[in-house]
């Protein structure tokens, strides 16, 4: 049958729901460039304030799969297991946590993406690592992922070249945080990578792309049964997104911390996570030892060696993680000072993570570029206790007029309050294939 995207969209306006076919052609007729961007942007958000049906979302993820290259890795025997986030503020929890499981024996062919609003993305935060190369076609992928158990890569005109496109043009025209364009994009990406088990990180709270805990719970029910529907084994994690992950927020210096990280000396939050989803990674590739075994490649040095091996695979200079501080940092700096003294009981993700964006560490347009070194140090964190000037963040940016503007709304991230507020918890529940 022929379409048109004008007919498709306006169905998706109007509350319809669209047929299979009608969307294996879109998402090829967008992948070959003949449905502009203008007219998908369009659909993008139909389907945002619309939504879509069990049997339109199936249809929408096996389109983008099938944009590209699904890849077979069955040659291989060990597990291939990967891990991917729905995308938080300071999130760089996929950083050290893929050496430390490809260290204990476990294949991770991962496919990221990048920024995506206000969060941040995997991708750019590897590029601040100067000749750190995320793009390339399935043949290297798989070399990679033969010779080191460990490749790290973007979607590309063979892999998944929907959602390469799609998640770049839902980054800048507000239609991120729809839960079917959400989980394709997640979903259709992991599915093309050969997996045997999957761990996801559904982010909630108020730096979450999906704020609410009940739409969080569906966001990963849904994931988890796609998973499942593919012969993936799947498991998600609801965690809080409140408040950023570690005290580093931007790219290279979130580079930075996740070798803290590896080398045994990260934030509490961001080791405890990675801890937690490391053991998960194991126990879904069948490998034996858990958190002892992580603590073991930590302690020994092996898992920050598999992340340099790693890093110089894909061109990366090894010298900036023997020294992080050759790693780019803006050239100004100013202090976000407290206003009061008493407990912080609010450190905002979504504000510090909008105004990090502004600053230049995130996108505002398509063609623009990320600036590897702005970024915001946070110093203090719900359940500190802080004394009037004490500071708050220090900010690291390039440009001045940037910065005049984000000053005011940056330093209403935080609350200080006379009483205390209890720790919020940082996993909040685990979602199964059983318990949805
Ligand atoms: N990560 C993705 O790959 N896609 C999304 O839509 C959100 C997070």
């Amino acid at each position: 049958m022929a379409y048109t995207a004008i007919d498709l969209i306006e169905i998706k306006r109007d509350g319809g729901a669209l047929s299979a076919d009608a969307i294996e052609w879109l998402i090829a007729a967008y992948t070959d460039g003949s449905v502009p961007d203008y007219q998908m942007s369009a659909m993008a958000m139909a389907i945002l304030l619309n939504g879509m049906n069990n049997e339109e979302l199936a249809a929408l993820t096996e389109a983008m799969l099938n944009s590209g290259e699904v890849m077979d890795f069955s040659n291989i025997a060990a597990a291939k297991i990967d891990k991917h986030s729905t995308g938080g503020v300071g999130d760089k929890i996929s950083i050290p946590l893929v050496p430390m499981v490809a260290a204990c024996g476990i294949y991770v062919p991962m496919i990221s993406g990048r920024g995506l609003g206000h969060t941040g993305g995997t991708l750019d935060k590897l590029e601040s690592i100067p000749g750190f190369r995320t793009d390339m076609n399935a043949d290297r992928f798989r070399a990679l992922l033969v010779a080191h158990r460990l490749v790290l890569a973007g979607q590309s005109e063979t892999m998944v070249p929907a959602d390469r496109k799609l998640y770049a043009l839902r980054d800048v025209t507000g239609t991120v945080p729809s839960i079917p364009l959400i989980s394709s994009s997640i979903m259709s990406k992991k599915l093309a990578e050969g997996l045997d088990g999957l761990l996801l990180d559904v982010k909630t709270g108020s730096g979450a792309s999906i704020r609410e805990l009940d739409r969080s719970r569906e966001l990963a029910r849904t994931m988890v049964g796609i998973g499942a529907s593919h012969g993936v084994n799947t498991v998600a994690f609801i965690t809080s997104m409140d408040q950023p992950l570690g005290n580093e927020v931007g790219n290279a210096n979130e580079i930075k911390e996740s070798i803290d990280v590896l080398r045994g000396d990260g934030p509490q939050d961001v080791t405890e996570l990675t801890m937690v989803f490391g053991e998960t990674m194991l126990e879904l590739g069948g490998v034996d030892g858990g958190r002892e075994r992580l603590e073991d490649v930590i302690e020994s040095g092996a898992a920050l060696e598999k992340f340099v091996e790693v890093a110089v695979a894909h061109g990366g200079d090894p010298s900036v993680i023997d020294d992080p501080s050759l790693l780019a940092v803006a050239p100004h700096e100013a202090m976000v000072a407290a206003p009061g003294s008493g407990y912080v009981t609010q450190c905002d993700a979504l504000t510090i993570g909008v105004v990090a964006t502004h600053l230049g560490a995130g996108r505002e347009r398509k063609e623009d570029t990320i600036d590897p070194g702005v970024g915001i140090t946070l110093k203090a964190k719900i359940g500190d206790i802080v004394q009037r000037g004490d500071p708050l963040a220090i900010v690291h940016y390039s440009d001045e007029e940037r910065w005049d503007a984000q000053r005011e709304s940056l330093a209403t991230a935080w609350t200080i309050s006379d009483q205390p507020i209890p720790t919020p918890d940082l996993i909040i529940e685990r979602v199964d294939v059983t318990t949805t």
